[in-house]
């Protein structure tokens, strides 16, 4: 038997000692993929052997490998209930994480930078707005969620803030609460002109700035709620824009984003929602998640036409942070 194929094995057994000798004295390599495109680590977690599984990411196995249906060791170990394997897996994805980045490379929905975003062409209808590439940029079955957001970041009332306005589906929803103000940042010319066109310059509450967020931080104020969701940027660019809340949210004041980290795969989405919330941790926030099921607004032909879908799983966790108590 190959090599390999007895580290699956002894993983896949749960034979801890085996998979010692087999890393430490044969030098097997923990990177390898069997016949069915399975790692040791994937066969470890989905048996929830916790032991085997340590060793093996101690040993340097990738927790982020795919198999060739898109499922890492974590989503084995979650769709088979293994709690300490997954755990473990957690934990060493959100360290990987911190370090180096390579999962979320976008917040959501598009794989192509802001800049190039920013000057192309986007298309609405009456469901969606698309980019070039038709790529959805934001979509009606979101509607929900959108609500649900601004009822969150207006229930204290006062001066809101929503980056990112893309079909007004969340501004519609915050100007529903009657805000004292209502500040919406937008960097799309045309989603901008849409914004004119319909009327959003004249509503007496609201006031548009037009630019990316990065540009246009020293014109911003203090607020009670701020909402974010833009589209076309990374991982690093809502971290970036959380470094500035102390300075935008007032103390009391309620944060809350657009959630798509890592829409796809349900493993690597919990990874990102501790990730982020422990960073958030980190500058003095608490972050709680609402759940919302989503699997009913995503039936039918919600997809059609759009390239890719950029959300497939059945729960959307909703964040709600504020400045933690021993931060105040
Ligand atoms: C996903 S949509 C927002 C959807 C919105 N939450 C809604 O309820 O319809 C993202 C929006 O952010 C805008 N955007 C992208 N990058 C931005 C940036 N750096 N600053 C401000 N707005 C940006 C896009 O043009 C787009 O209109």
């Amino acid at each position: 038997m190959e090599r390999g194929e007895r580290l699956c094995e002894a993983a896949r057994g749960g034979d801890a000692a085996a998979v010692r000798i087999l890393i430490e004295e044969e030098e097997v390599d923990v990177t390898y993929f069997d016949g069915e495109g399975l790692t040791p680590l994937m066969y470890a977690a989905k048996h929830g052997h916790a032991g085997v599984v340590k060793i093996l990411l101690d040993a340097g196995a990738p927790w982020n490998a795919l198999s060739p249906s898109s499922l890492s060791a974590g989503d084995f170990a979650m769709d088979s209930g293994h709690q300490e394997a997954f755990d473990l897996l957690v934990n060493a994805g959100v360290q990987a994480e911190l370090v180096l980045g390579t999962i979320a490379r976008t917040v959501r929905k598009a794989d192509s930078s802001d800049e190039d975003y920013l000057e192309d062409r986007v298309t609405f209808s009456e469901d969606k707005l698309m980019d070039s590439d038709r790529k959805a940029v934001m979509m009606a079955w979101e509607k929900p969620l959108m609500e649900a957001h601004a009822k969150a970041v207006c229930s204290g009332g006062g001066h809101i803030l929503n980056v990112g306005f893309g079909m007004g589906l969340v501004d519609t929803a915050i100007q529903q609460y009657a805000p004292i103000r209502h500040t919406i940042i937008e960097a799309h010319p045309e989603v901008y002109d849409r914004m004119l066109r319909t009327g959003w310059g004249d509503k007496d509450n609201v006031k548009i700035i037009f630019g990316r967020w990065q540009d246009v931080l020293s014109r911003l104020e203090s607020y009670d709620g701020i909402f974010f969701d833009t589209y076309g940027e990374y991982y690093e660019d809502l971290r970036e824009f959380h470094q500035h809340l102390p300075a935008l949210l007032k103390p009391g004041g309620i944060y809350s984003f657009f959630n798509g980290l890592c829409g796809d795969n349900a493993f690597f989405h919990v990874v990102y929602c501790q990730l982020v919330s422990l960073e958030l941790g980190n500058l003095g926030y608490s972050t709680q998640f609402i759940s919302l099921p989503v699997k009913d607004c995503l039936g039918g032909e919600v997809w059609e036409g759009v390239k890719q879908k950029y959300w497939q799983l059945d729960t959307y966790y909703l964040p709600v942070c504020q400045l933690s108590d021993d931060s105040e």
